[in-house]
């Protein structure tokens, strides 16, 4: 399903055509080399002093944690089960040379995040970020150290196509179908002035 953002814009294709989608292919894997290609574009991402502060936590169909993954997301977020693969976004939370903290950490992972969402774009795929899971219960069960932090939880994969049999609630269904909303570029940027916002 297009959803391209609806702006006459000449945006790369990536960044008009990608949306996040809440119906997902259950019957479809993504490859195992398309799946190292997209953490590759994450990887190139910059970063403050490079430090490379993300690191992903993937999880296919078949590994033994899946299950456990998919408890810990939010009762709203139990669509985000049928994709492909879940990855688990996290970030160091000090720079490693110093242990002093790493202010832009969060910043360097949404960056090197998006970069893999436009990598998958690009190559057919699906994404959908979700900051709704038990944060707590996550990383206890990845025994993610006190040094990381768990920032958001990816669902990738392809997109159904057949809405009305993904399963999908009402409210979800009528969202999947429904405009593309952003606030107006002066809301977001101004140019030559103090804040004005
Ligand atoms: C950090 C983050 C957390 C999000 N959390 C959720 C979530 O828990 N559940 C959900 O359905 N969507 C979630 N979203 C998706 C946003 O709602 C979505 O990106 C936004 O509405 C814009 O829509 P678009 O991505 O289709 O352009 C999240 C997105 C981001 C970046």
């Amino acid at each position: 399903m297009n959803k391209p953002a609806p702006t006459p814009a000449d945006l790369i294709d990536p960044i008009r055509e990608r949306w996040s989608p809440r119906a997902f292919d259950p019957s479809q894997a993504v490859a195992p080399e398309l799946l190292n290609e997209v953490l590759e574009a994450a990887r190139w991402a910059p970063s403050c002093f490079n430090e490379q502060p993300w690191r992903f936590l993937v999880f296919g169909k078949d590994d033994a944690l899946r299950p456990d993954v998919e408890a810990c997301l939010n009762p709203t977020n139990q669509w985000a089960c049928q994709a492909s693969h879940l990855l688990v976004i996290c970030a160091m939370k000090q720079f490693a040379k110093n242990e002093k903290d790493n202010r832009h950490a969060a910043y360097d992972t949404g960056a090197a995040t998006l970069a893999l969402i436009l990598q998958a774009q690009s190559k057919g795929l699906a994404s959908h970020q979700m900051a709704g899971f038990k944060r707590e219960e996550l990383e206890t069960l990845l025994q993610i150290p006190v040094q990381a932090e768990c920032l958001s939880v990816m669902a990738l994969g392809y997109e159904c196509e057949a809405k009305e049999e993904a399963g999908l609630s009402p409210e979800h269904l009528e969202k999947e179908k429904g405009p593309r909303m952003r606030k107006e570029l002066a809301q977001i940027a101004s140019s030559g002035q103090v804040w004005s916002f």
